[in-house]
């Protein structure tokens, strides 16, 4: 009989970054009692890396903003198939959430008159980032826990869920271990919200820290959710290439909302070469404009740089494909131009930017307001996900919601910078709300002592195993072969060795061993991981296989254009009955014909 202690809360939330902290609080706040689960310690989250800002339409710096130019914008970069409802409501709702968070302590920068200060970011019309400096995923989750903490909710730290537990179709808790000692914990609960954020480590190349593994997207499909979108990662434009060791480290876009600017070996403003037609309005030829802009005026002309993520990583990948990259594989990004226009120049970017500021002379010995920095894309966010109620953020599993970065819908096929940390707090509310709902309105479900059984029995089996495979080399094979053939430009030939390569690793990590015991042994945790690593993987490749035309962040050079077939539907992807992965068409409910009538208007 397996050793476990059980713990029995109306609500678990897994995961405590920006969207678990926002729905803990929620649901506590309706008067149940909430559990939060955190692989790592609390405060250490992937939200940290949303620096540059979170999108609401305020106003404060340009009074042409609303929700509708915000709920454009956001529909626009992920090419129309976002779930419409969730951008109208993330929209109407971000500017009261940001106004939540100030008056529960966050410290936000500040217009000369004393508003929420916002900036300028890839593919907002106006600026539209509240921002605190270059930290603001940090300042955000400092205010949620500091506010949570006060609420009663209990936390659980360095605490991973291995699967979810079943009373029939219902999710009803978690079955999970203490890293430190490898200890099982069983956690009952009447409703469940994963908020695990995403699945970087999947790729060599990646702005994710070693949590994001996509433990949310496997633990539901794995308890028959759906997922969907799941062919659309974001590769960051500007991650670190130099040093190694910093490979993929976000550098913000906010050094692009500053006016930083991009160029090749040759010293050549690239991205002025390729401005897609739909947003040939929106951009301005002179770069003084783009600068000017920054500077708050009225002109909503916008730099090159700040066109939507996937198509600024393309035009890098293209440049270093093309043998104009710098020494070590990426471009240049300059923000000490600046000095040109700003006599202040190196106070002004310390104060705007003074992460970046210290990473780039920690990290790198380099001082960004003197010389240019080297980057280049870094796998950074999955717009796919779990499929969700766009109101309740229900999954399809009764029982199991879901929130932020592992559910999926808002951002259709590209995300836009900014739009992250406001979809967590507006999402991560509604998922509290609605799981607390739940927990009032049904009992506690049956727990099965045989599930949890079979769970701890496969969760040992590496101890007893005596094989040469090792967990660390198999990931390590997974993501350079993801970061391959399903990187930011992908064709069949490619994706099919993927697919046929992903099974020759399912059958690997099946025989992989571990040595040593439970406690302290990060062997034995990888080797955990790697179920999801695996099911992301596949879901990912699969679908990207399938989706035969170029959109958002999916491009393939098989299929370089968009296809109007497949802007009416989205990939779903589901376990069937002998446990394989299937995939199918999910239609996109028509747009009610205001919301249509918004998008026009604005053009
Ligand atoms: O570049 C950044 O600061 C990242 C923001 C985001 O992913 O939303």
């Amino acid at each position: 009989m397996t050793e476990y202690q059980t713990y029995e809360h109306d609500v678990i939330v897994i995961g405590a970054g920006g969207a678990g902290l926002r729905a803990a609080i929620e649901a506590s706040a309706a008067g149940v009692s909430v559990g939060l689960i955190c692989k790592s310690l609390l405060g250490k989250a992937h939200t940290v890396m949303a620096e540059g800002g979170m999108a609401a339409a305020m106003g404060n710096v340009d009074d042409r903003d609303n929700w509708k130019v915000h709920f454009s914008d956001t529909m626009r970069g992920g090419q129309y198939i976002n779930n419409w409802r969730m951008a109208e409501l993330h929209a109407k709702e971000a500017p009261d959430r940001v106004r939540e968070l100030e008056a529960w302590g966050a410290v936000f920068d500040r217009t000369k008159d004393g508003k929420i200060l916002q900036r300028n970011f890839g593919g907002h019309r106006y600026p539209r980032l509240a921002h605190v400096g270059d930290r603001t995923g940090l300042e955000l989750i400092r205010t949620l826990q500091d506010h949570g903490i006060h609420q009663g909710i209990q936390v659980y730290m360095e605490v991973t869920v291995i699967s979810l537990l079943k009373d029939g179709d219902r999710v009803v808790g978690c079955f999970a271990y203490e890293r430190e000692h490898g200890r099982f914990r069983v956690f009952k609960a009447k409703a469940v919200v994963l908020a695990t954020g995403g699945v970087g480590r999947a790729y060599k190349i990646t702005s994710n820290s070693w949590e994001g593994t996509g433990d949310g997207h496997a633990l539901a499909y794995h308890a028959g959710a759906e997922l969907i979108d799941m062919e659309f990662i974001q590769f960051h434009p500007t991650g670190m290439v130099w040093p190694p060791s910093v490979r993929g480290i976000l550098v913000t876009e906010g050094v692009r909302g500053e006016g930083g600017i991009l160029k090749n070996s040759e010293g050549k403003r690239f991205m002025f070469d390729d401005i897609p037609d739909n947003y040939k309005d929106q951009t301005a030829k002179d770069p003084e404009e783009g600068w000017r802009y920054t500077q708050g005026d009225k002109s909503a002309n916008r730099p090159p740089e700040l066109l939507t993520r996937d198509h600024v990583a393309r035009c890098i990948n293209r440049e270093v494909k093309a043998g104009r990259g710098s020494p070590h594989g990426g471009v240049y990004l300059d923000i000490a131009w600046i000095k040109e226009k700003l006599p202040n120049a190196a106070e002004h970017i310390k104060k705007k930017l003074p992460s970046m500021y210290h990473q780039f002379m920690q990290l790198a010995n380099l001082d960004i307001t003197t010389t240019p920095m080297e980057v280049g894309p870094t796998t950074h966010y999955i717009m796919g996900g779990i499929r969700v109620d766009s109101d309740t953020q229900a999954s399809t599993v009764p029982g199991l919601f879901a929130a932020g970065e592992c559910a999926a819908g808002i951002n259709g096929a590209n995300r836009l910078g900014g739009n992250s940390l406001s979809d967590l707090i507006v999402f991560g509310k509604r998922a509290g709300e609605y799981a607390a709902q739940f927990a009032k309105e049904n009992s506690h479900g049956s727990v099965s002592s045989e599930q949890i059984e079979t769970e701890a029995r496969m969760a040992l089996a590496p101890f007893d195993r005596d094989s040469s495979e090792n967990a660390f080399i198999i990931q390590n094979d997974l993501q350079d072969m993801m970061q391959k053939n399903v990187g930011i430009v992908r064709n069949e030939g490619e994706m099919q060795v993927a697919v046929a390569e992903l099974q020759k690793l399912k059958t690997r990590a099946a025989k992989c061993a571990v040595t040593g015991n439970i406690d302290f042994n990060p062997g034995w945790h990888t080797a955990l991981d790697l179920k999801n690593l695996l099911t992301v993987s596949e879901a990912i490749a699969l679908a990207a296989l399938e989706r035969k035309e170029s959109r958002g962040g999916h491009f393939r050079e098989d299929f370089p254009n968009k296809e109007k077939e497949f802007g009416s539907f989205n990939f779903s992807l589901k376990q069937d009955e002998d446990g394989r992965m299937q995939i199918s068409r999910v239609p996109i409910p028509e747009m009610p014909a205001e919301l249509k009538q918004v998008i026009e208007e604005m053009g």
